[in-house]
């Protein structure tokens, strides 16, 4: 039998320079196949609300939805990591948001939570992680913040910004984060973050540099409602199987093979 995957397995993994695959599932037929494939972690993301619900943002996704996903998810798979969404504002203030991780984490099998933010969640970190909640950052393009940046773009690429992000990844560390996504940053930018940190980093076009890739689902399914982030790719289009698209995506992130050029942004 398949031993589980934990935080401690990526941290040795990350030690041991070995890259591992991360992808979002919301359903226990797509976790299952996931887990089949060898992926180390599951992202529940708040992403359900623009490719399950159809909405344009993530902003309307709510905890009970995300706990709902949570629990389908869980069901296909005992023995990945999953990592589950804090909806936009379940983490308004420190209290909420304990209140909204322990739901996630009671009633839908969550193991960590994920959080998107810099200074200004370190006290909400650092609460959680003091009652024993594993917590994965989320820094570089922040979706839940898409009404306030007007358009989905990168992120960090003058200096002040790219140095505020290292502050900012630094101290969610040091607030006791587990994991850290990154999200839409320049390759050099998401290389030295890894190489600063000592938890595990997550990159989604974010360079080949970082310790694990993830992608929405369905983007690599080539099934995305609307356009295709450039920094995605198609693994359906050259495999004969759902099953083979998701194996090829975890040997090309685990070889190192994905990104390539093409899907890297400078
Ligand atoms: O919601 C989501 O799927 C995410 C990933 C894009 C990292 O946050």
């Amino acid at each position: 039998m398949m031993s589980a995957i934990t935080l401690s397995t990526l941290r040795a993994m990350k030690k041991r320079g070995e890259k591992f695959a991360t992808l979002t599932a919301y359903d226990a037929s797509f976790s299952s196949a996931l887990e089949s494939a060898g992926v180390a972690a599951i992202l529940v993301g708040d992403s359900l609300g623009m490719v399950i619900q159809g909405n344009s943002t993530t902003v309307p996704v709510t905890i009970d939805e995300t706990i709902y996903h949570t629990r389908c998810v869980r069901q296909g798979s005992r023995n990945t990591l999953l990592i589950s969404d804090m909806p936009f504002m379940s983490d308004a203030t420190p209290e909420l948001a304990l209140a909204s991780a322990a739901r996630l984490m009671k009633e839908g099998g969550a193991q960590v939570v994920k959080l998107e933010g810099g200074a200004v969640i370190v006290d909400t970190v650092r609460l959680l992680s003091e009652r024993g909640i594993p917590v994965c950052g989320h820094l570089g393009l922040l979706p839940q913040s898409i009404n306030k940046l007007g358009s989905y773009r990168v992120q960090g690429r003058d200096k002040a910004s790219a140095k505020r992000l290292i502050e900012d990844a630094l101290l969610l560390e040091s607030a006791g984060a587990e994991l850290l996504v990154l999200e839409c940053v320049p390759a050099m930018l998401a290389k030295e973050v890894t190489e600063q940190l000592t938890i595990p980093v997550i990159g989604i076009g974010a360079g080949a540099d970082c310790d694990s890739q993830v992608l929405v689902l369905y983007d690599l399914l080539g099934i995305t409602p609307g356009k295709r982030p450039s920094f995605s790719k198609n693994f359906l289009i050259d495999a004969e199987s759902i099953e083979a698209a998701i194996a090829e995506y975890v040997k090309q992130v685990k070889s190192g093979e994905f990104p390539a050029a093409e899907q890297i942004i400078a």
